[in-house]
């Protein structure tokens, strides 16, 4: 379903122009991508292995540099900016990994303040200390996510969908500009591969954070992105809502010497 909150006059936060990631063996891993990112919006990312996602999603994030292009985020010209500067912005820039990452012998609450230190001097940083701000963002962001409950528990102790789960409240704790998640329901079952990326998309569409989601499952992401871009070979071949991917557009994105694979998306 369309996101009610995201239409033509939402602002846009996110600007991509150009952008070309060339990896220093010399392969050519991203080319000409360009597209915009509004407030709220949840858009999944698909691609056969090897596309581009995860480049995609890094050069966003800054972890690794472009090689050509810009990136607009939240207004502020990416590429031009010092490295102190780029983990000023970065620190609002939520990241979710399929691993979820979390430190196993902490508690869950102590794993989401680790989502304020961007907000931290070093010092306080270093010695782990938090404000009463930092703990009640932290707190508010579990309640989000339903983990409140598990607080007090160790990471370690969590299944693999509360762990997506605190990871998730993590992210949000930031307060961020903009949600970036890598594969973030690729280690999950199906229920709650369905939990998780709900929990996803209404903080997307409530928080009015734009949210992109790289997905190996084309139905989940067919059912859950308000658009979906798809990539091959490091290009955009569509973008656009859900109702307009076609078969056509299947076949070019997940086009393949192997005619078993390919039978798996005709429709
Ligand atoms: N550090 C690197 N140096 C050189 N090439 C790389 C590097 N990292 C990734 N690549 C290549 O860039 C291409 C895109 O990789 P990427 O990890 O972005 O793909 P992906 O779409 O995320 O794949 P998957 O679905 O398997 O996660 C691949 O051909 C990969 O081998
Ligand atoms: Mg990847």
């Amino acid at each position: 379903m369309q996101n009610p909150n995201s239409n033509e006059t939402s602002p846009v936060l996110v600007e991509i122009k150009d952008l070309r990631k060339v990896y220093p063996n010399g392969y050519e891993a991203l080319s000409n991508i360009s597209f915009t990112l509004k407030s709220g919006e949840f858009v999944c990312i698909i691609g056969r292995s090897g596309a581009g996602k995860s480049t995609l999603l890094r050069c966003i994030n800054g972890l690794i540099p472009l090689s050509g292009g810009s990136l607009r985020v939240n207004g502020t010209e990416f590429t031009t900016l010092s490295d102190q500067e780029k983990l000023l912005l970065r620190r609002r820039i939520g990241f979710i990994f399929q691993e979820f990452n979390l430190v196993d012998r902490l508690t869950v609450l102590r794993n989401v303040l680790i989502g304020r230190i961007g907000y931290k001097n070093d010092l306080s940083a270093m010695l782990g200390y938090f404000s009463q701000e930092d703990r009640e963002k932290a707190l508010w962001s579990l309640k989000r996510v339903n983990m409140l409950h598990r607080a007090k528990s160790r990471a370690d102790r969590l299944s693999g969908g509360e762990k997506q789960r605190v990871a998730i409240a993590r992210a949000l704790a930031q307060e961020p500009f903009l949600i970036l998640a890598d594969e973030p329901v690729a280690s999950l079952d199906p229920e709650l591969t369905w939990e998780v990326m709900n929990d996803l998309q209404t903080i997307a569409r409530e928080e009015n954070v734009p949210t992109l989601v790289n997905i190996h499952d084309l139905e989940t992401a067919r059912h859950f992105a308000d658009r979906i871009i798809g990539i091959a070979k490091g290009r955009i071949l569509f973008d656009g809502p859900v109702r307009d991917l076609t078969s056509d557009h299947l076949r070019e994105i997940y086009r393949s010497n192997d005619l078993q694979k390919k039978s798996r998306y005709e429709i």
